[in-house]
């Protein structure tokens, strides 16, 4: 892998709208016909900045030898409630590699970051959330140890 992994931060915020954005059309705009792409546009600056300044959040960039990002990772803490009192998960919100950068091991780089920040924020276990229809994502989840637990089903109506 010819990439570093690195924190976001503020001054960086425009690198992750601009992943968020790239995932936004490749991912929920080829498969949800209610996804908005303009989310990241319009809501992304005000919420990946107030993202970068929580304790309870990761964001990270994957960052070429020059220096111009080719990934991004948000990950959440998701503390215990009344309905799964022992449960504190690290909820992996959104990844993405630049195409061109892919099957070259930097995806792996940043989930290796996820589960390591995870685990110190006092997670028990780590979930994530993809399309059913997203079959690369799935076999990357499954390689890194990923299993399903719950399945959500849709009918038009
Ligand atoms: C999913 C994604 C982040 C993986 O990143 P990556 O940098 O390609 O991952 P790596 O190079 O670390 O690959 C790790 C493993 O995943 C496998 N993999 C990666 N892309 C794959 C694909 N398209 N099909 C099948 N397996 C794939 C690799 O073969 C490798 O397997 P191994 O561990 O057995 O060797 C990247 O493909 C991506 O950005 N996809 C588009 C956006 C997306 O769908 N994001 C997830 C939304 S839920």
């Amino acid at each position: 892998m010819n990439a570093v992994v690195v924190r976001a931060t503020p001054e960086s915020v425009p690198q992750l709208v601009a992943s968020a954005t790239s995932l936004f059309a490749e991912d929920g705009g080829q498969r949800d016909p209610w996804m908005d792409l303009t989310w990241p546009h319009r809501e992304g600056p005000a919420y990946y900045s107030d993202l970068v300044r929580q304790s309870d959040s990761l964001c990270l960039l994957a960052l070429s030898p020059t220096g111009s990002a080719i990934g991004h990772l948000i990950g959440r803490i998701r503390r215990a409630d009344p309905l799964r009192p022992g449960a504190v998960a690290g909820v992996l919100e959104s990844m993405r590699v630049e195409s061109e950068h892919r099957a070259t091991g930097v995806g792996t780089a940043l989930a290796d970051e996820f589960f390591a920040w995870a685990r110190e924020s006092g997670a028990n276990q780590v979930s994530v959330t993809a399309y059913a229809a997203n079959e690369s994502a799935l076999s990357f989840y499954r390689g890194r140890g990923f299993t399903p637990f719950e399945v959500t089903l849709h009918a038009p109506l």
